[in-house]
């Protein structure tokens, strides 16, 4: 017993003795002062921006999906767990999937399904649900859990262990990872395919992806084409479960990262507005590239007049570059967005590459601390709460 605390103790100061020489080191190499604002670019924990192809592919693949039961999340993420239960999220399969009828039953139809088919490896469960390989079949596990947002966390490279994991052989704090480790854990947990609270970027792609609904088939059947959604208002309502630090409080933005980088949540939101706009506008414009049904068209092509619209404004009251240039390409194209052209495919699809890539080097170059200028925009946008919950949770 004492031997081992003693060990424990040895181990300890060494610990502190690398840390300090390791930030030393960093220091010295990046040339970087030591301002207070200066951890928020931090280029450890910046982005994925800048994530590798192979990894945002991983993140999406469902052969590498475990499930919130089968990877033990709550084990470590009660909070995380208790408050995404209570999410329309959690209960869209029960909502849309299980019962074959009124609506359900209407876009099933429409796209050749049974209701027994919904359930496997279906558009549908792309959307309302989880899938995960289950009996070597590809099945709904859940409804749209932690993974769909935060990527696939299984596999042998998968993210799960390492993502908190602070020393390679000892249970150590937090507060005593070394800097040298907690660059290299974040760069594998990037690199395979988790998506992280400072990926702001990528987690506003993942939810525009079921947010915005490319399927021409079933946007005719009736089917929405798109929520009336902002990344702001969405993220701030019921799916808000920023617990890391304090298990007891939601706070107003990811807990851990306001204490690595020492943002604040108001610049997080000017960033998740702007950053979440373009990813819409991105979004949107690829679904457009690949749309030919001139019924389907105004719906895509209205998400992409609004939120170019938005990104006007925005760089009429915070000028920047990336903004300048993206409307600058983007408003000329409204003479033709309405109408189907067989060029269709290449100015689109063209158009929202280079809105991605003005995208992640907005999230690269800004934190959000000098557009104090939006807040006036931002402050008109409420926290959303489905239906389902505010029946359920709100009223008395
Ligand atoms: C054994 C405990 C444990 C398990 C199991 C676990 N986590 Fe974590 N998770 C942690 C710890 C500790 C951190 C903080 C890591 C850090 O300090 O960078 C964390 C951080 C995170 C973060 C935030 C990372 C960031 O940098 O913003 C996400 C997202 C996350 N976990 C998701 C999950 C999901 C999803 C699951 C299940 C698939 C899961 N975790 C399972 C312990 C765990
Ligand atoms: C690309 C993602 C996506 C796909 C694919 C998808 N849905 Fe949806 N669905 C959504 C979203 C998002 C909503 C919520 C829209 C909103 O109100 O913001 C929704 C809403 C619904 C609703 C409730 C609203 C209504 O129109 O009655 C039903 C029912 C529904 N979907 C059924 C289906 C069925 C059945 C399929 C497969 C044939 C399907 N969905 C495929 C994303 C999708
Ligand atoms: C795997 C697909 C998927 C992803 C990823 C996803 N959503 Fe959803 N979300 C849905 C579906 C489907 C619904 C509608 C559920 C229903 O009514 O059946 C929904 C509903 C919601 C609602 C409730 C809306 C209402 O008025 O009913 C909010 C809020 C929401 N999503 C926010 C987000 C945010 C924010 C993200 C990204 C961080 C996100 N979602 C990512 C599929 C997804
Ligand atoms: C619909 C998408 C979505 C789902 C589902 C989801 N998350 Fe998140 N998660 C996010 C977003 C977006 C953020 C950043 C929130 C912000 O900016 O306020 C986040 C932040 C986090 C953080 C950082 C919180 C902090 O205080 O630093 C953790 C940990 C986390 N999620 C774990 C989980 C776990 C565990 C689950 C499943 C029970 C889960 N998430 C489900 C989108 C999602």
């Amino acid at each position: 017993m004492n031997y081992a605390r003693l060990r424990l103790r040895c181990f300890k100061s060494l610990f502190f003795l690398s840390l300090f020489l390791l930030a030393g080191l960093i220091l010295q190499f990046s040339g970087t002062s030591l301002s207070p604002r200066m951890s928020a670019a931090e280029p450890e924990d910046t982005q994925a921006a800048y994530v590798s192809a192979s990894a945002v592919k991983r993140a999406d693949q469902t052969e590498h999906i475990m499930g919130v039961t089968a990877a033990d999340c709550k084990k470590c993420h009660p909070s995380e767990v208790a408050t995404w239960m209570k999410t329309v999220h959690f209960q869209s399969p029960e909502l849309r999937l299980y019962k074959f009828d009124g609506n359900t039953k209407k876009y099933a139809t429409a796209m050749g399904l049974t209701s027994a088919e919904m359930l496997g490896d279906s558009l549908c469960a792309d959307c309302h649900g989880t899938k995960a390989v289950r009996d070597g079949q590809v099945k709904v596990i859940s409804g749209v859990s932690c993974e769909k947002c935060h990527g696939a966390a299984g596999g042998e490279e998968g993210w799960l262990n390492r993502h908190q994991s602070y020393h390679a052989s000892m249970p150590i704090p937090r507060a005593q990872e070394t800097a040298a480790h907690r660059a290299a854990r974040l760069e594998f947990c990037d690199q395979a395919g988790m998506r992280r609270s400072s990926n702001i970027y990528g987690l506003s792609k993942a939810c525009f992806k079921c947010h915005l609904v490319g399927n021409e088939k079933l946007i005719a059947a009736g089917h929405k084409a798109a929520s009336a959604f902002d990344f702001v208002s969405w993220t701030s309502g019921e799916l808000k479960h920023n617990f890391l630090v304090d298990k007891t409080t939601n706070a107003d933005a990811p807990s851990l990262w306001m204490e690595r980088t020492g943002g604040k949540p108001e610049d997080r939101r000017r960033m998740k507005y702007v950053i979440g706009t373009l990813v819409q506008l991105e979004t949107a414009l690829r679904l457009r590239a690949q749309t030919t049904n001139p019924a389907v068209i105004p719906q895509i092509s209205g998400v992409i007049a609004a939120a170019n619209g938005q990104l006007t404004q925005m760089n009429a009251l915070a000028p920047t570059s990336e903004l300048q240039a993206v409307t600058a390409l983007i408003t000329p194209m409204f003479g033709t967005l309405f109408a189907p052209l067989p060029t269709d495919k290449e100015t689109y699809s063209q158009a929202a590459d280079k809105v991605g890539e003005l995208a992640r080097q907005f999230a690269e170059q800004h934190d959000g601390s000098k557009f104090a200028s939006l807040d006036a925009m931002i402050n008109r946008l409420p926290p959303h709460y489905s239906q389902q919950y505010q029946e359920k949770y709100l009223k008395k």
